[in-house]
């Protein structure tokens, strides 16, 4: 395989460099059996994705995306980038260590969520990476936030490059469904059985959209499991459809050649029941899966996303027809620390003053 090619590139040449990518991401991410965690839960096979691996200095399902979106702010001339997401969004701090790559400068918009250790953690990381942080307690606080940026912005000579929450417009989600071929590939090459489900959690819906369009695409049969951990604005499958579909109209745009696949509402298996009390509060299963994998694999995950999906796996494994089943967990969640390259993390006095509130505060639980 040619390492600086993506699998979509690949699989059609028409779209080499095509739409703009910045290349930081180390693809393929490996697969492995998880052998331990597969037995205690009675799984036949399986099988993890380590797309915490996916970049050199963070990892996780953002970069994938990122790669098109920066690539976008790069070609239009921009110099920074705007994005929005909880005060603990892995995007947001994942957009800002990618644009700075790249040399572009990033703006987020944060809105509350449950307070832990690893949410402020991302703050003191969003910072020490150079973000610009603004915070609002309402969805209309932070839009009259971000339009007052926007505007001193524009006095400044430009508007920044909008991002939508997670990535997940249908240009981002095209990081996943190359995500889906480079999977098909790796069948293909034998280092897997093909799974017959694959896991992976359903936030902003980007991921799961583009593996289900991609796996569509790629011919691969596997049922795509998308577990909700969200309670706002959670998507729908007909929303996380139409995603899709845009993000393949992208692709059609650039190899006109492509066959015409069109995903609809039943190619999602959305599982709800995993939020809990709401979107970042941990839940009993999600701490006892996490803890799970911790044991018996060494792989971290965290109680907002993937640890959720994990408990949903685990539930589901319960049932018979997973016993002989192969079953791939989609692992998103970085691995990669990014204050290996950041250096030590700054006091939190150094941030804006209505981030404070937030290392005061009592944290949840871990
Ligand atoms: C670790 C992790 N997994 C999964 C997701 C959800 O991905 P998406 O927003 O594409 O649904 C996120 C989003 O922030 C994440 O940080």
């Amino acid at each position: 395989m040619s390492a600086d090619l993506l699998a979509i590139e690949r699989r059609f040449p028409a779209l080499r460099g095509r739409p703009p990518r910045v290349p930081f991401t180390n693809l393929p991410t490996r697969v492995h059996p998880l052998q331990r965690l597969g037995r205690e839960l009675g799984i036949a096979q399986l099988w993890v994705k380590r797309d915490d691996e996916s970049a050199a200095f963070y990892g996780g399902n953002k970069p994938r995306k990122l790669e098109f979106l920066l690539g976008e702010a790069r070609a239009e001339g921009k110099r920074s980038v705007l994005t929005f997401g909880g005060i603990g969004t892995h995007h947001g701090l994942a957009t800002t260590l990618c644009a700075r790559t790249v040399g572009l400068r990033t703006i987020l918009l944060l809105l509350k969520q449950p307070l832990t250790e690893h949410v402020r953690r991302c703050l003191l990381l969003d910072y020490a990476a150079g973000a610009e942080l603004h915070y609002a307690s309402t969805v209309a606080g932070l839009t009259v936030r971000g339009l007052r940026v926007c505007g001193r912005e524009l006095l400044r000579g430009q508007l920044p490059h909008i991002i939508p929450t997670g990535g997940s417009s249908p240009l981002g989600t095209l990081g996943y469904v190359n995500a889906a071929f480079e999977l098909q590939e790796q069948v293909a090459a034998a280092e897997l059985p093909e799974p017959e489900w694959i896991f992976v959690p359903v936030g902003s819906g980007g991921t799961v959209a583009g593996l289900v369009a991609g796996a569509k695409l790629a011919g691969l049969r596997a049922r795509i499991a998308g577990v909700l951990v969200t309670d706002l604005f959670p998507p729908t499958a007909e929303r996380l459809a139409g995603l899709a579909n845009k993000s393949l109209g992208v692709l059609r745009r650039y190899a006109p050649e492509m066959e015409t696949v069109r995903i609809v509402a039943d190619d999602f298996r959305v599982v709800s029941g995993y939020v809990g009390a709401g979107y970042g509060t941990p839940t009993a299963p999600a701490r006892r899966a996490r803890d799970l994998m911790a044991e018996l694999e060494g792989i971290t995950l965290e109680t907002t996303y993937t640890a959720k999906c994990l408990a949903a796996m685990i539930d589901a494994a319960a049932a018979p027809e997973y016993r002989q089943a192969r079953v791939l967990f989609w692992n998103t969640f970085s691995s990669v620390d990014p204050a290996v390259h950041l250096g030590p993390l700054p006091d939190y006095h150094a941030l804006p003053r209505p981030f404070h509130q937030f290392f005061t505060a009592p944290v949840e639980p871990v």
